[in-house]
């Protein structure tokens, strides 16, 4: 079987913990070089720790929300690599929240993570890519980027922009040898779900990341999973009046869960 990731160059952001961390594992066990990028030192020095069986494995502490620092971890990605061929743009946090008591700066730190973050890698990892004259931008949105759960306001507005963005560069630059692919996951037992039940549907990280890397070797334009998620999504898309059940169902568990103090972040599937 052939190995389309040996011998690449790959830039993971959100690589030190859950999904971005099983990729950065899965794409260094098939032999690419493995950038793998955290916000903060000590989730780095971890992940290095971890990882250190893997010599192709590379590390750096940027923030993905500051525009230099992004721009200098490309340089120093494309300096010491000589070349990008795929940036997964996956740093991100999520946000189940009654929009009634959202503050604007809950609003900013999800937008400034999970929009501006997925901005500026794609920024500066382009001119690299289109010199190039290939590469691929893997954008992780979510299945909250392709259908609107209740009570994910903030979280819904920041993965549909991500699905949005990936979906008109795909077709933009399809002649120009860069390829673009949003990745809609439903629930992964990782970090995000810190403080809170996991989900009993979560898959585990490890599995995700292989879902992920066969879709991307596929080129595919968005990627759902886990098999529950794409189900659903495709039932509620054909069927405006099952989706108003569904929803109205879901914000009801969720309002009541919020009034309970046992916040509800499953999916009401018995409606489907
Ligand atoms: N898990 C799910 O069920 C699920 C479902 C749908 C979509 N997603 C999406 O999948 C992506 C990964 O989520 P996850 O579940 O793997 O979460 P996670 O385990 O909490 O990992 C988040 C990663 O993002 C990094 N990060 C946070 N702030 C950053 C910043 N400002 N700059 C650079 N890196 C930063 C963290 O590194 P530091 O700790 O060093 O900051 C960490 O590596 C997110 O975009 C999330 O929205 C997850």
């Amino acid at each position: 079987m052939t190995n389309v990731f040996e011998g690449t160059v790959a830039v993971v952001t959100g690589g030190t913990s859950g999904i971005g961390y099983a990729v950065s594992e899965e794409l260094l066990k098939r032999g690419a070089t493995v950038w793998v990028i955290g916000s903060r030192q000590e989730s780095v020095e971890k992940a290095q720790r971890s990882l250190a069986a893997y010599r192709h494995a590379r590390y750096a502490a940027v923030d993905v929300t500051v525009a230099d620092e992004v721009k200098r971890m490309i340089d120093t990605c494309v300096a010491g690599s000589g070349r990008i061929d795929y940036l997964f743009n996956n740093a991100g946090i999520g946000m189940t929240h009654p929009s009634r008591h959202l503050t604007l700066e809950m609003w900013k730190k999800a937008i400034d993570l999970n929009l501006w973050g997925v901005v500026h890698g794609t920024h500066f990892a382009l001119p690299v890519m289109l010199k190039q004259g290939s590469g691929h931008i893997v954008n992780t949105s979510s299945v909250a980027g392709i259908i609107a759960p209740p009570a994910q306001t903030v979280y819904c507005a920041t993965k549909y922009a991500v699905t949005g963005m990936t979906e008109a560069l795909r077709y933009e630059f399809a002649e120009s040898g860069i390829a673009f692919t949003a990745v809609c996951p439903a629930n992964v037992a990782t970090a995000i779900f810190a403080g809170t039940e996991i989900p009993k549907e979560a898959i585990p990280a490890d599995e995700a990341a292989r879902i992920i890397l066969a879709g991307v070797e596929k080129n595919e334009a968005v990627i759902i999973f886990p098999e529950f998620a794409k189900t659903m999504y495709e039932r509620l898309s054909k069927d405006p009046a099952l989706k108003d059940r569904f929803m109205l169902e879901l914000a009801r568990r969720r309002n009541a869960g919020w009034e309970s103090g046992v916040p509800y972040l499953g999916m009401p599937d018995d409606i489907l």
